[in-house]
């Protein structure tokens, strides 16, 4: 009650503060400094406050001592309240640590928003001990902590060190409609809408999109959402992920799996040479280590042979892709065979016994979609099947980060295409045009931002490399 009766007020007699940023601070030790924040934590000895100030720039220790740690609203702190400080910024004493090796020493503070204690404080409502669904449902909190705001931060950094590789290599950002009437990727994980009265479709895949601007922008790359309607509840599946795709003209597969390697390699040397990503990479990942190259490549063909080899089976199936069990119920597991599709489980298998990245090229034509160009010569085909020009870039821990392809460059080579997928070329007819109006070799590939994050972060789930991750059944917050 006492307390109450306190008033803080700011001495006209003391220099005027700067305004800054915890981010910016260094400029500014040894002077007058205003910042605001919210409170990341809080510890009191004795007379003194001791808080760590979050604003996402960074951290910063501030201390409240004398009257300013008497007031009524520094008795009654608590943790995520938001609050602007102003004092002296001065370097820790030596044999202290704090963050930026510097600290507030409070002159004048005020409590902006407050944030409540007891039963309703933020600490009671997220722990460690708190359930993933509502850990789930509490995104906008999981957000404020340091763990979730660094997967963050090397996101956008991540993001960045992309387009600048990319831009570097003379590929041009384009920015691909999500609202499309054509599915790239099969109809079965499409999500349809009603678009005035027509259907319409979240995209998959902005590729046929990316292909078309070869003639007039040259070689381009998108960073756009891409949707799937997959009912899968794994540790690399989201219904939205953010979609890095490029396509380029007039290359050979050889070129494509070379560039896609250039990417990835360029990108992570400039996020290590960054201090401040290369830090983020560190907290998150410490024991990561860049991957040599060239990369593997191994052939669809010689995986099978490997899996067979090593012994990692998958369940049989039945006509209608069921997964087959015995009596007890146990999954009825059978060697690989040419032809099968290499699961997740399998080829997660195979990346952690490799160990290190890995390009899977040459799939079946029947496994994957209408657009991909066929291998010629004699590995092209073995055992009744056609083999194409298309790779999957597998990192250890995650699997699959990559899809690529060289596409169909040939007009009746394209409709044998759209023949054998069951598709109507109807409302292809744009992509179809490409091959009409001065055909290209050519050739492309997506790679799931969050999935790449996920293998440079070391996080178990994409979910956790997403802002706001979607699933099956969750679209909220
Ligand atoms: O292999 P996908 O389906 O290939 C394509 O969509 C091509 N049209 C891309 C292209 O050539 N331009 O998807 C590419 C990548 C995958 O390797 C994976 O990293 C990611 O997209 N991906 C997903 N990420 C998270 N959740 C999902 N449900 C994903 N589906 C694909």
């Amino acid at each position: 009650e006492e307390s109450k009766k306190i008033i803080l007020t700011e001495s006209p007699d003391l220099p005027k503060a700067i305004k800054s940023k915890i981010g910016s601070l260094v400029a500014h030790r040894n002077k007058r400094v205003r910042v605001s924040g919210w409170i990341h934590r809080l510890r009191q000895q004795k007379d003194i406050i001791f808080i760590v100030l979050r604003d996402g720039t960074g951290y910063l220790q501030v201390v409240l001592t004398g009257l300013t740690a008497q007031i009524y609203q520094a008795l009654t702190l608590t943790i995520e309240s938001s609050a602007e400080f102003t004092g002296e910024l001065k370097e820790v004493p030596e044999g202290k640590t704090a963050p930026g090796g510097h600290e507030l020493v409070v002159d004048y503070w005020k409590l902006l928003g407050e944030s409540p204690g007891g039963d309703a404080a933020f600490t009671n409502q997220l722990n460690d001990k708190t359930d993933p669904s509502i850990l789930a449902d509490l995104r906008h909190l999981v957000l404020r902590g340091e763990t979730a705001s660094a997967v963050l931060r090397l996101r956008s950094a991540l993001l960045a060190a992309f387009r600048d590789t990319l831009t570097s290599h003379d590929l041009l950002e384009v920015t691909p409609p999500c609202l499309v009437q054509t599915s790239v990727e099969g109809g079965a994980t499409l999500f349809k809408l009603d678009y005035y009265g027509q259907p319409a479709y979240l995209t998959q895949s902005s590729q046929l999109y990316l292909e078309t601007c070869l003639p007039s922008l040259g070689d381009v790359f998108c960073v756009q959402e891409s949707f799937r309607a997959e009912n899968s509840h794994t540790r690399r599946h989201l219904s939205e992920y953010t979609h890095l795709e490029g396509e380029l003209a007039f290359i050979t597969f050889d070129d494509l799996m070379t560039h896609i390697e250039t990417l990835i390699c360029e990108t992570l040397d400039k996020l290590l040479a960054n201090h401040a990503s290369a830090a983020l990479i560190k907290q998150l990942n410490p024991s990561f280590v860049p991957p040599s190259r060239p990369f593997l490549r191994l052939s669809y063909a010689s995986a099978i042979d490997w899996l067979v080899e090593h012994g990692i089976k998958r369940q049989e199936e039945d006509e209608h892709e069921n997964g087959v069990v015995d009596a007890e119920g146990k999954p009825v597991m059978v060697d690989h065979k040419l032809g099968d599709d290499i699961a997740e489980a399998a080829e997660r298998q195979m990346t952690d016994i490799i160990g290190k990245p890995v390009f899977l090229y040459g799939f079946p034509a029947e496994l994957k979609s209408f657009y991909m160009k066929k291998m010629t010569g004699p590995d092209g085909t073995k055992g009744g099947y056609t083999f194409t020009e298309s790779c999957d870039l597998l990192m250890p821990n995650v699997g699959e980060i990559v899809g690529g392809s060289m596409r169909i460059a040939d007009m009746e080579e394209l409709f044998a295409g759209y023949k054998r997928e069951g598709i109507d070329p109807t409302s292809y007819y744009w992509f179809t045009d490409q091959r009409k109006y001065g055909t290209c070799e050519h050739g492309g590939y997506g790679l799931g931002v969050e999935r790449f994050l996920a293998y440079l972060a070391n996080r178990y789930t994409v979910r956790e490399c997403s802002l706001y991750p979607r699933w099956p059944g969750r679209a909220t917050p």
